[in-house]
């Protein structure tokens, strides 16, 4: 899809809203209950002279907003797909008195989101059709428009990035391969990407982070990038994301059909190798480390074992209770590692880390646990830009107590009771020093059964955006 601004040509759009259907046809469209000017809905027909008339709704005029335009633009690219349109006009004017760019950016990525395929593993691929789209702003906006054109696109191809990452299986997405994919996506954006291998993540003595690779045939991976693009700001920002490339839950093992998902389980890792390449192709001013512990959850003669007491990087020891509760044991590592070999001075935990989030939650929310408020209420205004959603759990010391162990410093499952809590309070727990914080569950966000909006099934890339929003703006 290719954008042009200020450019004529093509199925000229009309906007309508619901409350000004001012033609005797829009009128008998709406009666016959045809279209009616809702929001989301395209109305599309073709003449004998291949005469193209494209009606888009936006409902009413004052209500409207920005995640509504994504999904409605969602549905128009949708629609001219599927006609083989292959050049459209878009006259905007103001809406609603929204700024150009950001309306710009709304409309851009909507369309750009229905260009999403996942077909790399099918022999007969069939390529989707290039787009032409005539964008016109109201006089005097069009660099305006240009900035949101060009940061839907990069945003795109970094929410695409992590959904090729998470959708693609295990055979081929490995602690390697995901390495090498993100230092060769990053590097070139000015990000320094360093790969640990398994004998220098011996002597940082992640043990933690050991244990759960130790039964794979697969060596794990510490992926490190690195961005520094404020010179004049001290804050050092973490994003820690889980990469587990396979869980097969462990000796703990998991029942077939709750396994055929889990190369997904390197979710929270796509999604910062996503995070990064936004920031660093859209040239933020901001400094941000990113670290991923990439291993897999296998089972062998040497895996680790429910009842094992094993170290971790941090000194902490910890009791084993279930060795399909992995994915904090990496966490702890890395969090402790990015607080006290990185000096973040802020840090985000993303991780497809508990079914009982899921549970709670759903497949539209993600979950977050915190230390603070304020840093808290970033994210939220970056998940509120991007039209995502986040909902804060609890965290109190009744939480933290769950974890305690009676034989070690602290042990890897809560209870049966409130486990994304326990989960996110575990990870919490390794910082090296107490700076703000904040962990998101992404176990039923990152990939979904059944589409939403503009939202497919599968990897979603959920977060990419929010994190892109929270940490420039
Ligand atoms: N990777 C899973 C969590 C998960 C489940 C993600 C479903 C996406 C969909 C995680 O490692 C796990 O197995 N968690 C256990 C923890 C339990 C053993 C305390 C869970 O949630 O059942
Ligand atoms: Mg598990
Ligand atoms: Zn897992």
């Amino acid at each position: 899809m290719k954008f042009n601004i200020g450019k004529n040509g093509g199925v000229k759009a009309e906007l309508v809203f619901e409350d000004r259907l001012d033609t005797d046809f829009l009128k008998s469209l709406s009666e016959k209950e045809v279209f009616a000017g809702k929001p989301e809905e395209v109305y599309f027909s073709m003449n004998s002279s291949f005469e193209s008339l494209l009606l888009i709704g936006l409902g009413k005029e004052s209500e409207i907003e920005f995640d509504m335009l994504r999904r409605t633009f969602f549905k128009v690219a949708e629609v001219l797909l599927k006609h083989k349109i292959e050049e459209v006009e878009l006259n905007i004017p103001k809406l609603n008195n929204l700024c150009n760019y950001k309306l710009a950016e709304a409309i851009a990525e909507g369309m750009l989101q229905a260009t999403y395929r996942f077909d790399k593993f099918k022999s007969e691929r069939k390529a989707v059709p290039e787009i032409t789209v005539n964008y016109n702003p109201i006089p005097g906006k069009e660099h305006r428009a240009e900035k949101g054109i060009n940061e839907a696109n990069k945003l795109i191809e970094s929410i695409f990035l992590a959904r090729d990452l998470i959708n693609q299986p295990a055979n081929v997405i490995y602690p390697k391969t995901l390495a090498d994919i993100a230092k060769e996506r990053l590097e070139k954006n000015g990000v320094k990407v360093t790969i640990y291998g398994k004998k220098e993540i011996e002597e940082l003595k992640m043990e933690a982070f050991l244990s759960v690779a130790r039964a794979s045939s697969k060596e794990p991976k510490l992926i490190v990038m690195e961005y520094y693009n404020n010179p004049e700001s001290d804050e050092r920002i973490a994003l820690v994301g889980k990469g587990l490339t396979y869980d097969s839950g462990g000796y703990a093992i998991k029942p077939a059909t709750g396994m055929v998902t889990m190369h997904m389980d390197m979710g929270g890792a796509g999604t910062v190798i996503g995070a990064m390449n936004a920031l660093s192709s859209l040239k933020a001013k901001v400094n941000v480390v990113a670290v991923v512990a990439a291993c897999e959850n296998m089972i062998s003669g040497d895996g680790y074992r429910n009842g094992d007491i094993i170290g971790s990087m941090s000194g902490k020891t910890i009791e084993i209770i279930n060795t399909d509760a992995e994915g904090r044991l990496t966490l702890a590592d890395a969090v402790y590692y990015a607080t006290s070999n990185l000096g973040a001075t802020k840090l985000i935990d993303l991780a497809t880390l508990t079914g009982a989030c899921a549970i709670a939650l759903g497949e539209q929310v993600s979950g977050a646990i915190t230390n603070n408020d304020e840093f808290f209420a970033k994210l939220l205004a970056g998940n509120e830009r991007a039209g995502e959603m986040i909902w804060k759990m609890p965290s109190t010391e009744y939480y933290k107590k769950m974890n305690e162990s009676k034989v070690a410093d602290i042990k890897n499952t809560g209870g049966k009771y409130g486990g994304m809590m326990t989960a996110g309070l575990f990870v919490g727990s390794f910082l090296a020093k107490e700076i703000p914080w904040i962990h998101i569950d992404i176990a039923g966000t990152a990939g979904v059964e059944k589409a939403y909006g503009y939202v497919g099934e599968g990897a979603t890339g959920v977060m990419v955006k929010s994190l892109y929003y929270a940490l420039t703006e």
